[in-house]
């Protein structure tokens, strides 16, 4: 999808629809109110006989406008001005998003970041607007075969505003680049989105970029440095674990690196302790937090943002097998900290915790894990927050701040030491299970072990990387938190 600035008068502008926003009870602003001039009043017509509805997200589509240039004109609903917060204009656009992928458009006119949302600029709106737009409109054909109805994507997307607006786009294309990677790596199936295809997706970003390298760790090298709980957990598995290390210089100073840390857990089965079948095939995204930091590093170096970033991938499948790990198992870690396995499904924290190990040698001025950790996580949260956990309070406003920021928001929940005897074991340094209290913050307490004199904080996304019912699928998340968490440090 390409995306241009267009601000010619918008009823002139030649395209297969063009969109509009109106608010609820309001006088038609802007481009509404341009169309419906041209038009001779049809447009508020329609909205006084209550052909088009203007509640938040209703969407109506108009063929054929007497004295309008465009095709179609997709007129969105807001609903009322006052209620009309950053996250109400994030979902009209993706509403939008949507409605274009499902109708015939290969071109669009966009014009709803004119709409005045709570405080936010003119910039930002731009900027989110292209970047709802892009994500709903992501339509997941990898190994599935068009249907011959099927009709042509949108490709060309222009938007209503003036040249000196471009910077807005173009950090638009860089977030959404990340988002579609995201959702492209996470959707699709285990059997192809492997460890190694994770590594190879890694390797490409070093070669399309310069300043881009990259280092990947397989079992023979993870036993060189003792990774004796990452390499349990793929020890089940014919799909052998990798470590993957992708380094962006973006300053020619050596400033000290952001690191980014995600579990690539590519198929979760729960190994021995066998999770029950219901909806198993959900744990294809149990790479979830690995796509999210290779959709913020693939953005990062789009955007060529003047930091150094670090993203380390901890990839492996979780599988039972003869030889898998299983429960009681005394695992020491890279760190030297013994484990004691209670249950081989809390593989995430077992993954993360040697990946979390080795990210010292960088001397990260910021290290954050991404997860698909827990259950529990979704229970506290749902889908719509991404669970942020940090000891470093700066560093989590500064994370929650971003969410806000890319409306891909995140929540704290508290790291308090009184949570960390749940994890105690009589016969090593910990266990991996903190019992059914406080799951996504006992598992967040067993990371804090590995990370103790580091700025570092854990993000569990499980409920929000993905959804299923209705719109299902992989949704990115949280590569609009990371990436606007990256470009405010950049700025
Ligand atoms: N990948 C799962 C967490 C998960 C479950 C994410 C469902 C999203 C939806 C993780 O590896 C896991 O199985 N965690 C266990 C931990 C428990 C055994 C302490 C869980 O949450 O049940
Ligand atoms: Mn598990
Ligand atoms: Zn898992």
């Amino acid at each position: 999808m390409n995306f241009t600035l267009n601000n010619k008068a918008t009823a002139q502008i030649d395209t297969d629809c063009l969109v509009i926003g109106l608010f609820e009870g309001a006088a038609l602003q802007g481009s509404a109110a341009a169309v419906d001039q041209a038009c001779d009043g049809t447009l508020r017509d329609l909205v006084k006989s209550g052909d088009i509805e203007t509640g938040w997200k209703d969407a109506t589509l108009l063929h054929r406008l007497v004295g309008v240039a465009a095709k179609r004109v997709l007129v969105m609903g807001c609903g009322e001005p006052e209620k009309f917060t950053p996250a109400r204009f994030d979902g009209v656009c993706a509403k939008a998003g949507a409605f274009l992928r499902d109708h015939a458009a290969s071109t669009a006119h966009i014009c709803l970041h004119e709409l005045k949302a709570g405080n936010k600029d003119p910039y930002w709106r731009l900027r989110q607007a292209a970047v709802a737009l892009h994500r709903a409109n992501y339509k997941y054909t990898a190994t599935k075969a068009p249907k011959e109805h099927d009709h042509d994507p949108l490709t060309g997307v222009t938007f209503n505003a003036a040249e000196d607006m471009q910077p807005a786009l173009v950090e638009a294309r860089g977030m959404a680049k990340g988002y579609l990677r995201s959702r492209e790596l996470g959707d699709l199936p285990p059997n192809i989105c492997t460890p190694a295809y994770l590594a190879e997706t890694a390797c490409e970003f070093a070669s399309s970029y310069e300043n881009v390298s990259v280092e990947i760790l397989k079992r023979k090298d993870m036993a060189k440095l003792k990774m004796s709980a990452l390499l349990a957990v793929g020890r089940g598995s014919s799909n052998g674990p990798r470590l993957i290390v992708l380094t962006y210089t973006g300053t020619d100073d050596d400033s000290r690196p952001i690191v980014l840390v995600g579990k690539g857990v590519t198929f979760d089965t729960g190994g021995i302790s066998l999770k029950s079948g219901l909806h198993m095939e959900q744990m294809k995204y149990d790479m979830g937090g690995a796509a999210s930091v290779l959709g913020a590093f693939e953005a990062c170096a789009d955007l060529q943002l003047p930091i150094n970033l670090i993203t380390i991938v901890a990839a492996a499948e979780n599988m039972p097998d003869g030889n898998a790990y299983r429960p009681g198992d005394v695992l020491t870690s890279m760190s030297g900290q013994t484990i004691e396995v209670h249950n081989t499904d809390a593989e995430g924290r077992l993954v993360l915790c040697d990946a979390l190990t080795y990210s010292e040698r960088f001397k990260p001025s910021a290290l954050v894990d991404v997860a698909t950790l827990t259950g529990a996580c979704v229970v506290a949260l749902g889908h719509h927050a991404s669970a942020v956990m940090s000891k470093h309070d700066d560093l989590a406003e500064q994370l929650l701040e971003a969410g806000r920021e890319a409306i891909d928001r995140g929540w704290q929940l508290p790291l308090w030491d009184d949570y960390q005897p749940q994890i105690k074991s009589t016969f090593a340094d910990m266990k991996n299970v903190g019992g059914m209290p406080a799951g996504s913050i006992t598992a967040a307490c067993f990371l804090s072990r590995f990370t103790k004199d580091q700025r570092w904080a854990h993000i569990d996304c499980a409920g929000s990387t993905w959804k299923w019912g209705g719109d299902e699928g992989s949704t990115g998340r949280p590569v609009g938190l990371l990436t606007q968490f990256l470009i405010n440090q950049a700025g």
